[in-house]
């Protein structure tokens, strides 16, 4: 009896540790944070920029964007972010002749992470920005009243308030699902 206890034990803590490596939308805490998902560093890239300058003199940086996989999939195939989308965007410094670069710029400390989540907290359609740090278990929300959103709005709200014409991988692979498809 004991022993037959054990083993169902075992197999729920194995079903528990499955669940947790698949990604399950975003989650917040009861704070209103959100949750900094787990496996962000695993994310397909959809944007890498160098030296972006679109906000005041915040320096020469290399940025990164990740979306989250389950919605980058639902979006190449329909061309629409489901509610619950992330993007991740990582800001890192350049650093130079790192051996055995003799030349280029390649990715050095992180100066800034942040989550673009089609979460619908301001209603319909509505995305939320959330800042956080490397080490962080959640990120703050971000005030609707910062020139996040007013940035977004005016330049990408075309294309639901993502920068979609910095990403062109994301783009191609939509256009090569629609075509796929009878
Ligand atoms: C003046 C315009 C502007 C402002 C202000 C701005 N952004 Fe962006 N943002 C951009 C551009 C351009 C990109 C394209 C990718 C890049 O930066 O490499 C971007 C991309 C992003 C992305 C990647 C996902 C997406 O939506 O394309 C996130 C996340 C993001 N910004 C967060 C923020 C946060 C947080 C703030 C406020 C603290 C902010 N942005 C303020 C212009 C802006």
């Amino acid at each position: 009896m004991k022993r037959s206890l054990t083993v169902v034990a075992a197999s729920l803590l194995a079903v528990g540790s499955l669940a947790a490596a698949a990604f399950a939308g975003p989650t917040f805490d009861a704070d209103g944070k959100i949750v900094v998902p787990e496996g962000r560093d695993r994310w397909p890239m959809v944007g890498a920029t160098y030296a972006l300058s679109y906000e005041g003199d915040g320096g020469v940086t290399i940025n990164t964007v990740r979306m989250d996989p389950e919605n980058y999939d639902a979006y190449v195939k329909t061309g629409k972010f489901p509610v619950g989308t992330m993007l991740d965007l990582e800001v890192r410094r350049p650093v130079e002749e790192v051996a055995p670069a003799k030349g280029g710029k390649t990715q050095g400390a992180a100066i800034g992470r942040s989550l673009h989540v089609k979460d619908e907290k301001g209603g319909p359609g509505t995305w939320t920005f959330y800042g956080y740090g490397a080490a962080s278990k959640t990120g703050n929300p971000i005030p609707r009243s910062q020139a996040c959103y007013s940035c977004h709005d005016e330049h990408a709200g075309k294309t639901d308030t993502v920068f979609m014409q910095f990403y062109p991988s994301l783009n191609e692979a939509r256009e090569l699902a629609a075509k796929a498809t009878p």
